[in-house]
């Protein structure tokens, strides 16, 4: 597969419309994204603009009513669903606004999932990102016992535990009191800086723009020029 570009999203005139109980919603109007390797860019917008929906798309989780969407230079539409599957877990980490830790495992069992669904072997890379989060010493604690923004980070390292080409995070914030979420903003964009991952954030916190790249601002199911 040829994976020799600078463009790391390559999305054009995406389109999107649910289709329940016979009921259509369009949601997605033409988007048109690229983000080069390395950026670090967010993407602000009005509550129930479609911002979850392009994230999903983009992270291949769903597939578009109409459009192209190109991931490292691939055009993951015209994959099966096992190739996107395997695609996505080797190149794109995710982190959710709730976490979605599983509660009988414990915070290194969350961490070493991902790397144990492609069949890796474990050698210390998920005591190396704990440490990186500075959580190794929680390390055997099942999750309702770690604070809420301990939580976060715990699925920020299992989001970058396998050296994703692309980290997809959806309001990773929004669950958090201010100080937590400053915490956790502060270790995504650091995670960004020290190994240049290129990040597409949802968020609402202003704070965090003068860290990014870029700022995206979606409206009415189109990405503002
Ligand atoms: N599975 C679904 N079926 C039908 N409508 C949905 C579904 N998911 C989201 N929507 C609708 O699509 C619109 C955009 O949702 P979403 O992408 O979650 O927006 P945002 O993340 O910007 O708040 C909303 O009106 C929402 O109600
Ligand atoms: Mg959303």
């Amino acid at each position: 597969m040829n994976t020799n570009t600078d463009l790391v999203i390559d999305a054009h005139d995406v389109h999107h419309t649910y289709r329940q109980d016979g009921t259509d919603s369009p949601v997605l109007h033409g988007v048109d994204l690229t983000i080069r390797r390395g950026e670090f860019v967010l993407l602000m917008g009005p509550s129930g603009c479609g911002k979850t929906t392009l994230l999903h798309i983009l992270g291949m989780m769903m597939r578009p009513t109409s459009g192209s969407v190109r991931v490292e230079g691939v055009d993951v539409g015209s994959m099966s669903e096992a190739e996107r599957t395997r695609f996505r877990r080797e190149r794109v980490g995710f982190v959710f606004q709730r976490f979605n830790l599983l509660p009988i495992l414990t915070a290194r069992g969350n961490v070493e999932l991902p790397l144990r669904l492609r069949g890796d072997t474990m050698d210390g890379q998920a005591a190396r990102v704990l440490r990186q989060i500075g959580l190794l010493e929680k390390a055997d604690k099942k999750p309702r016992s770690l604070s809420i923004g301990e939580q976060q980070r715990i699925a920020l390292a299992r989001a970058v535990v396998t050296e994703p080409h692309l980290l997809l995070a959806d309001e990773p914030t929004g669950n958090l009191d201010s100080a937590t979420a400053g915490a956790v903003l502060d270790l995504l964009a650091n995670l960004h800086q020290s190994c240049g991952l290129t990040t597409l954030m949802i968020t609402h916190n202003e704070h965090i723009a003068t860290r990014a790249d870029r700022v995206l601002t979606m409206r009415d199911g189109r990405i503002e020029l």
